[in-house]
């Protein structure tokens, strides 16, 4: 094997191994957030666009650490509209970054 060919061929592989890692760790593309909280829910059920908004977000945006894993959110009321997913997680942001339409409710119950 000449060396040009094996330092390719290494080089390639550390890249697929990463590739696959930061893959790995970026958590589900889209998170169905009634069923995930078994939320009693009078609405359409939330998908939540986690891939779209890690696009535009640090992870740390949300999650207590840059792995992902636990919200720095505390999640515990998940009834009516003054429920905490409205109060401290979803809406605050898209408030304060202007998010077009992040407070209507067909944007996200849909
Ligand atoms: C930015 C996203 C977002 C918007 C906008 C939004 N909601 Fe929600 N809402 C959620 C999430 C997330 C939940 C919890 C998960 C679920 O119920 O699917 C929830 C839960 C609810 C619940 C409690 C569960 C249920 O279905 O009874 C009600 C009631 C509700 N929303 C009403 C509204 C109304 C009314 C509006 C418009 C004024 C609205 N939502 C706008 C994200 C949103
Ligand atoms: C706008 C908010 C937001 C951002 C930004 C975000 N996430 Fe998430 N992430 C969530 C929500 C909501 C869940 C659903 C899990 C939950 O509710 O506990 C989740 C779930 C995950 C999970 C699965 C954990 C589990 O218990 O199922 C991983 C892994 C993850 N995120 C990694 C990341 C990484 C890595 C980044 C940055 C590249 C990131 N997330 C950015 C909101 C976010
Ligand atoms: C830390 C900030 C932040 C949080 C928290 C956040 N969002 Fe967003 N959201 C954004 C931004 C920024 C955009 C605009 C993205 C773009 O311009 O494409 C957006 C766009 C959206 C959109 C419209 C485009 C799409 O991706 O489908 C929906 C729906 C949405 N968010 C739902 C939610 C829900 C549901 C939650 C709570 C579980 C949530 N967001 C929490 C920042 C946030």
């Amino acid at each position: 094997m000449n060396k040009r060919f094996f330092f390719a061929t290494m080089l390639t592989g550390i890249f697929c191994i990463s590739g696959v890692l930061i893959a790995g760790g970026k958590g589900p593309e889209n998170i169905d957030l009634k069923a995930k909280y078994k939320v009693e829910a009078t609405k359409p059920a939330v998908v939540f666009s986690h891939h779209k908004h890690q696009a535009k977000l640090e992870c740390t945006k949300c999650h207590a650490s840059a792995e992902g894993g636990k919200l720095k959110f505390e999640i515990n009321n998940f009834a009516g509209v003054g429920n905490d997913f409205h109060k401290t997680v979803c809406w605050p942001c898209h408030k304060e970054m202007n998010v077009p339409k992040g407070t209507v409710c067909a944007s996200c119950h849909k």
